[in-house]
């Protein structure tokens, strides 16, 4: 761990502009610094750097961030190592912090230590084994030589051999001084009760596991000739530094050519994993025979969007893609699938065709995950009205999974093309089925969808039709209207841009006095205390926010200009460069200065608030017209009376709002 000293004096010290001009040519102009873009092509600059914030921005692609960002950015490097990068430059020692753990906490990591320099060991046990020693030779060797692995591959994946004896590895282990506790703990070595033991592996090809960082966590072993009472793997049981949910076969190898390629292929087994990666398609991951976790998902997400399911022709290995769809669907990533002809997987088909030919495969045949579904079920089901009634079912249900609304939109529109089905028709059923996943506790909120294009209130079918005027519960002039309702992504897009003005106005001003001792930050949390925001970035900051608060400091702009979460000061330079600061063109493009809200300043942040509260009850009075309608097609009338009332609340306390905004409401 790098200490925060450390950190904060390269902050200090490594100015953007010596950064920066290391590898791009920089330009003056105004107050700031100008080149073309390192980061995307362009002719015309248009990446500016501001010495005084000591931040750069293009104004192309949106890269943004400060000197270690940069670092970050144009050399692939992670956190820490651009820390060490500026370090070296400016010859600043890095001092390092003494992890701060209680007793308990030492120990563990202790333990896991420990169980890590055994793992390590016996990985080179078993490689050595398999290159220095006959049988190692004639069993192991030929039988990965067999396979078609060259040198080269077996060294990247770091491949062994244990031998077929009982005790030979514990007894090598046991005498190079590791405890048979931690050996039995690493689940290298098996004790029995009557204090016998024995090796896990033998007479079996072994495969290192690894972490993200390249550590030997768990071992795959494979038997050498099929047999019928031993399984053809053998895996490490779970143990203090291996969680099979957590890990991925392959991600230490794959992270960067996932990263480039942004796509991550995932296969099922060690083998696909490395002939793909000697076949020179290094983005590829395997799931290792169990089905796909939410951990794993996050695993690859920390790289890309994207990803390629290749999964074996069978009927068992396209049922266990299904699932592992959804999930990835649910996670909010991008899903293709891939399929092999039957009784082939990625291994031997890569293998088979070679390298050009399994490309082709991939860009004529991938399909996304909609298309696969539909085509998979569709020959089964031909004209069966009631099973293609399913199906569709299934396939909306996979839809509405999709964080994203206008992704859903464009999955709608493809799927009622694919299966001849109205559109409207589609996202009505998927908004049906929002509505009952809403009802269960713990789910987010999601917005329910209305077609893209069209406009005109007949392509609505789930606008709520309410009850007639003549209705007794309300006085007529209280009567919601109907068709006007705005779409919904007009809602919740305007609705999005109140809660950037309040983390705008939050990063922008949180330490200025409104009164004694009641600064911007209080008043816009206390303000918003009740309000969930929607997007899951902006939620991000106002917690950051919350915990420095709570650690007793109030972080200002420069805390989040230098934050080392890419995203959230990539948010907090857009928020603080919106204006015109950064930006040499606003001024003369629109020959205009806006008045400095910051002159005002209880005034913007009162009204920042308002109109973030009017935004919200504009979508609270949309979902309550929803409620209504649902209540009067199923003839609820104790609900129809709820909703009318809550109705009326929220149009008067829309009216006060309005009266303090200066601005009229119509309906
Ligand atoms: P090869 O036969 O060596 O090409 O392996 P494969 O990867 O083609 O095997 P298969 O498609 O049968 O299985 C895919 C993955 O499932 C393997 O890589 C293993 O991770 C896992 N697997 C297969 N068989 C077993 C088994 O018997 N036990 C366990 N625990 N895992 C297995
Ligand atoms: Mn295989």
């Amino acid at each position: 761990m790098i200490s925060q000293q450390t950190i904060e004096h390269i902050q200090q010290v490594a100015d953007i502009v010596e950064v920066v001009s290391d590898f791009v040519p920089l330009k003056r102009k105004g107050q700031n610094m100008m080149a073309c873009c390192p980061f995307h092509n362009e002719k015309s600059p248009s990446f500016s750097v501001s010495p005084g914030k000591g931040i750069y921005k293009c104004f192309g692609c949106g890269k943004a961030g400060d000197s270690i960002r940069f670092v970050m950015d144009i050399e692939s490097l992670s956190y820490i190592e651009a820390i060490r990068y500026l370090a070296a430059k400016y010859n600043i020692v890095i001092e390092e912090d003494r992890p701060v753990m209680d007793e308990g906490m030492q120990q563990a990591q202790h333990e896991r230590e420990s169980l890590m320099i055994a793992l390590t060991w016996a990985k080179s046990f078993y490689q050595k084994r398999m290159l220095e020693n006959e049988d190692g030779r004639l069993y192991g060797l030929s039988y990965f030589r067999e396979r078609g692995f060259h040198d080269k591959t077996l060294a990247a994946f770091e491949l062994g051999y244990a031998p077929d004896a009982w005790r030979e590895f514990t007894d090598a282990a046991l005498k190079a001084g590791f405890s048979l506790e931690i050996l039995q703990k690493a689940g290298l070595t098996i004790v029995k009760e009557e204090g016998k033991m024995f090796d896990r592996f033998r007479g079996r090809v072994i495969f290192p596991i690894h972490n993200v960082t390249g550590k030997t966590i768990a071992f795959g072993a494979r038997i050498l000739k099929p047999s019928k009472d031993q399984p053809k793997y053998l895996n490490s049981p779970e143990t203090e530094v291996y969680h099979k949910s957590k890990s991925l076969y392959g991600i230490f190898q794959a992270k960067n050519a996932i990263r480039n390629e942004d796509n991550c292929y995932l296969v099922e087994g060690y083998t696909d994993v490395i002939s793909l990666n000697q076949a020179g398609i290094e983005n590829v991951v395997a799931s290792s025979g169990t089905s796909l976790t939410d951990e794993q998902i996050k695993l690859i997400a920390r790289y890309t969007e994207n990803i390629t399911v290749l999964y074996d022709g069978d009927t068992a290995g396209i049922k266990a893609s299904l699932r592992g769809i959804d999930m990835i669907l649910e996670a909010g990533l991008n899903v293709r699938v891939v399929t092999f002809p039957e009784g082939q997987d990625p291994d031997s088909f890569v293998r088979k065709v070679g390298t050009p030919a399994f490309k082709e495969h991939i860009k004529k045949t991938g399909t996304d995950f909609i298309t696969f579904k539909i085509n998979l079920q569709l020959e089964e089901i031909g004209n069966d009205p009631i099973r293609k009634a399913g199906l569709i079912r299934d396939i909306v249900e996979s839809i509405v999974k999709i964080p994203d609304p206008i992704k859903r939109a464009v999955l709608y529109k493809q799927c009622s093309t694919l299966l001849g089905v109205e559109e409207t028709m589609l996202i009505s059923e998927g908004n049906k089925h929002m509505l009952t996943q809403q009802k269960q506790p713990g789910r987010p909120l999601q917005t329910r969808d209305r077609p893209a294009s069209g406009g005109g209130a007949p392509n609505y079918p789930d606008i709520p039709f309410l009850p007639p005027p003549d209705d007794l519960f309300m006085p007529p002039g209280e009567m919601p209207e109907y068709v006007a309702l705005p779409p919904v992504k007009e809602e919740v897009r305007k609705f999005g841009a109140q809660e950037r003005e309040v983390v705008r106005m939050l990063i922008s001003y949180s330490t200025l006095e409104l009164e004694a001792q009641y600064y911007v930050c209080n008043y816009l949390l206390d303000e918003t205390q009740e309000v969930a925001f929607q997007d899951p970035l902006l939620d991000k900051v106002l917690q950051i926010f919350k915990i420095e608060l709570a650690k007793g400091a109030i972080p200002g702009t420069d805390f989040f200009l230098k934050h080392p979460d890419g995203e959230v000061q990539r948010l907090a330079i857009d928020l603080t460069t919106e204006r015109h600061e950064l930006s040499p063109f606003w001024f003369e493009k629109h020959k205009i200065i806006t008045p400095h809200e910051k002159d005002n300043l209880t005034d913007a942040a009162f009204k920042t608030v308002l109109r973030l509260k009017q935004e919200l009850i504009k979508k609270m009075v949309y979902e309550n017209m929803l409620l209504l309608a649902k209540a009067s097609e199923t003839g609820n009338i104790e609900e129809q009376t709820r909703c009318m009332q809550i109705h009326t609340e929220l149009k008067a306390a829309e009216r006060e709002i309005a009266g303090h905004l200066g601005n009229v409401i119509t309906s």
